[in-house]
């Protein structure tokens, strides 16, 4: 039987193992085998390291967090970036992997990455490779697609949390500032503040002052509600500009500096007379199962990019463009980041329900 293979690269996101799922069940019964990559893209080179995936060993991992096959977003792979401002992967590694696919005679090769990864995929097959993208992250920025897998269930992570926020800050009338994941973006803080009940939200894509958040607090307190929900991605800049995560450290800078939400709760903190607490939501946005709707767009994923592959069109990459599943090149969806529209409508709705986003009173 003809063979595909298949990797997991970049940050981990639930719905990888769906992903690896219904790839495999789908290529089984369009009569392939399916090889599965350790760890990214190193699996590929020496020493390469690989598992056939089967109907078998990928049963019962539909509803499992992580990757069964291991990922990597640092090293080989990912840590040159070249004039063009895309990680620059050196020739000999291409022409290992390009090795490593007429070894193992694979007809193609998925890859499921964020905008890193597919930026990988496509310096391969700018050099002749049959490759093809899914793509993947919680934070939803990828250009070309209304939805990558894993967004999802970080929302629903970040509802459970003000959830649980909201109790506790209503019975101690206090401020809680939830910071949440988003590097560059706020679709998570955005779309998880509007879910959870946010009452501020707070996002790249929109400038704030500390002033208007204190009148939406004030503007709450005069309603008679002693609590307020404040969602913050962890890309937003402060109000003088000035960024405090970094997003060439893998977001890893704000460990040290405190993170966004310990800036505004310190600030906060010292303008107000109520108290302030803090709660930064990390990698739990990324761990455990996806949810239902993750669930379906990562099989409808998976299926399709053995689908592309048994059509040989390779460069191409999977997306939703509701209510269809389609695909566009790699190359038009590694240009650039998808911001959140401050003029778009889900905006709109949270502001028309009288959410805060920081950047006019209440
Ligand atoms: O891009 C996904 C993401 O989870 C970002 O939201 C976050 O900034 C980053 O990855 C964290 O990366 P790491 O797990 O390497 O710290």
């Amino acid at each position: 039987r003809p063979r595909i293979g298949i990797l997991t690269s970049g940050g981990d996101c639930p719905g990888l193992n769906a992903v690896l799922r219904a790839a495999t069940k789908t290529a089984f019964w369009l009569g392939y085998d399916m090889v599965g990559f350790r760890d990214g893209f190193e699996g590929m080179v020496d020493p390469i390291r690989y598992q056939v995936l089967t109907r078998e060993n990928t049963s019962a991992i539909l509803t499992l967090g992580g990757t069964i096959l291991g990922s990597t977003n640092k090293g080989r792979f990912g840590a040159r970036t070249g004039v063009s401002g895309r990680a620059e992967i050196m020739p000999e590694l291409i022409e290992q992997v390009a090795q490593t696919i007429q070894t193992l005679k694979l007809e193609g090769l998925i890859v499921v990455g964020g905008d890193g990864s597919l930026s990988t995929a496509l310096q391969f097959h700018e050099a002749g490779l049959p490759v093809v993208g899914v793509p993947k992250t919680i934070d939803n920025d990828l250009e070309c697609t209304a939805y990558t897998f894993g967004f999802n269930s970080a929302v629903l992570c970040c509802a459970d949390a003000l959830d649980r926020l909201q109790t506790t800050a209503a019975s101690h009338g206090r401020v809680m500032v939830l910071e949440v994941m988003g590097r560059h973006t706020g679709w998570i803080a955005l779309h998880g503040g509007i879910a959870g009940g946010a009452d501020v939200i707070l996002i790249p894509e929109v400038a704030w002052t500390y002033e208007n958040i204190i009148a939406k607090i004030r503007e709450r307190t005069e309603m008679g509600q002693s609590f307020t929900l404040i969602t913050v991605a962890e890309g937003a800049t402060l109000p003088d500009g000035a960024m405090v995560t970094d997003s060439h450290s893998g977001g890893n800078l704000q460990v040290k500096l405190g993170g966004i939400g310990h800036v505004v709760t310190d600030q906060l903190s010292q303008m107000i007379e109520q108290d302030v607490r803090c709660v930064v939501l990390g990698h739990l946005q990324r761990g455990g199962g996806p949810t239902t709707f993750d669930r379906v767009l990562s099989s409808e994923y998976g299926a399709h990019a053995v689908r592309l592959v048994y059509q040989k069109r390779f460069g191409q990459m999977v997306c939703s463009d509701p209510p269809a599943i389609t695909s566009v090149a790699i190359a038009d969806a590694v240009h650039n980041i998808r911001t959140v529209d401050p003029h778009g409508s889900t905006v709109q709705t949270a502001r028309g329900m009288g959410i805060c986003l920081g950047d006019t009173p209440g």
